[in-house]
């Protein structure tokens, strides 16, 4: 049945946004859960992505409170994410606290036949009369008041006993956005001062980076389109930086959708370009990395692969680098992907370990002798980064370790790990 909520309602973007974390409650990722809202106007869609983004950085505090307000778990699981995200606006916007409640209710009239419009103003009612004892009780509470997962807050902290509460609050703010600018069209600082002339504010981060005062959509870039710049946090530049390999060298970025260190590898090479060749096992992803060269107008060969499946794809010819951005739990990058924190469980993480390791294995022997194999996760988890490396390095003597970053998330940044390998000649 067509919905009767206009366009521009909160209430139409508290049921989407509803729509989309009930998805995640579900498995899937926000990005697919946010599907919903596809053919909505830019404006609408932007609404329910704030909503379901917000409800997602403060889920563990969101699902302590409705466990304190519901007699029992709710049969409907988009009234439960509706209730989320009016719980969420209403800890937001303090100031607007009837128009959210008439707002949800309105929503609660789309689900179900409207079966539980009394249900969701009632909560919501004893949430506000309850406020205070409400969130004197979260604040004791870990999940509900560092809105993490209880065993990813105890693996934060013992992996960094001083810097967890650092780590934790960096992945509970909202990500900047920054680019990276395409040295073979300009200077970072040529292209600061395109963005001034444009009245986009930025500061330089790393080597090639700007971080925009705040995020922009990427048409009003100047020159975008035509490839001067891309999108990608400073952390992540560190990859090309690390492994630089010599112009003309012979290239595999064996994890390498959607494109970001494959290009920015190319960028580096300057006029020689690679002999690069770029795998994913991941068909649609694949296809961005083609629509990212394109547009910067690089070159490489792109194919769809498992690279752990040698025999499938290798040509025989040792590489001189070798980037293995692996498959990994994503905990350095929870402040742009909220849902992974709750899509996760523990047991995820020795799964990826055993998964990179297997990728390592594979393409060590792809390297020729005195050639270099960075190795990537954007984890802040030991077994998925400085430990998997150690045991690396143990069934590989002829691996020498030439440096090792991990960054932390921070303002400036995500968090990142790299491990840069020397084969021995
Ligand atoms: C961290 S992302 C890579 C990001 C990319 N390097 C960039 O900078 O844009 C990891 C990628 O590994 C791919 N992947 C996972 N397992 C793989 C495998 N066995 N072989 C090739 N690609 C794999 C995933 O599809 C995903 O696109």
């Amino acid at each position: 049945m067509p919905s009767t909520l206009p366009p521009d309602s909160l209430a139409w973007s508290l049921l989407l946004a509803a729509r989309a974390v009930a998805a995640v409650r579900d498995g899937k990722s926000l990005t697919e859960g946010l599907l919903v809202s596809a053919g909505e106007a830019p404006a609408t869609r932007a609404a329910a992505a704030d909503v379901a983004y917000g409800v997602l950085r403060r889920y563990g505090w969101g699902d302590f409170i409705l466990g304190r307000l519901l007699e029992k778990a709710l049969p409907h699981p988009e009234v439960h994410a509706l209730l989320l995200a009016a719980l969420y606006r209403l800890e937001t916007r303090p100031e607007a606290t009837h128009t959210v409640v008439d707002q949800a209710v309105a929503a609660a009239g789309e689900i179900a036949g409207g079966a539980f419009r009394g249900l969701v103003n009632g909560v919501l009612r004893n949430f506000l009369r309850q406020r205070e004892s409400l969130l004197a009780a979260a604040a004791g509470d870990d999940e509900a008041a560092l809105q993490h997962p209880r065993w990813w807050l105890n693996k934060l902290r013992r992996a960094w006993p001083a810097d967890w509460q650092r780590v934790v609050a960096a992945g509970n703010a909202q990500a900047p956005m920054t680019l990276r600018v395409n040295r073979r069209h300009a200077t970072p600082a040529a292209y600061l001062a395109r963005l001034a002339d444009a009245g986009i504010g930025a500061r330089r981060v790393g080597a090639c980076g700007l971080l925009l005062e705040r995020p922009a959509a990427v048409d009003a870039l100047p020159g975008f389109a035509d490839g001067w710049v891309s999108v990608q946090d400073a952390g992540a530049q560190r990859a090309a930086e690390l492994l630089a390999p010599a112009p003309g060298s012979r290239v595999l970025d064996a994890c390498a959708a959607p494109g970001g260190k494959t290009a920015h590898l190319l960028e580096m090479a300057g006029e020689a370009g690679l002999d690069l060749l770029a795998l994913d096992i991941d068909a649609l992803r694949t296809r961005r990395i083609e629509d990212n060269l394109r547009r910067l107008g690089l070159a490489a060969t792109v194919r769809v692969a498992d690279c752990a499946e040698v025999g499938g794809w290798w040509d025989e010819r040792p590489f001189d680098a070798i980037l293995a951005d692996v498959p990994c739990s994503a905990s350095g990058v929870v402040r742009r992907h909220p849902d992974s924190k709750w899509l996760r469980r523990e047991s995820d993480i020795r799964r990826f370990a055993k998964t990179q390791a297997a990728i390592l294995d594979a393409l060590w022997p792809l390297l020729r002798p005195g050639g270099r194999l960075l190795y990537a996760t954007c984890s802040v988890f030991p077994e998925e980064n400085g430990g998997q490396i150690d045991a690396f390095c143990v069934r590989q003597p002829g691996a020498e370790r030439l440096a090792e970053e991990q960054l932390l998330p921070q303002d400036d940044h995500d968090g990142f790990y790299y491990a840069l390998l020397r084969k021995s000649a």
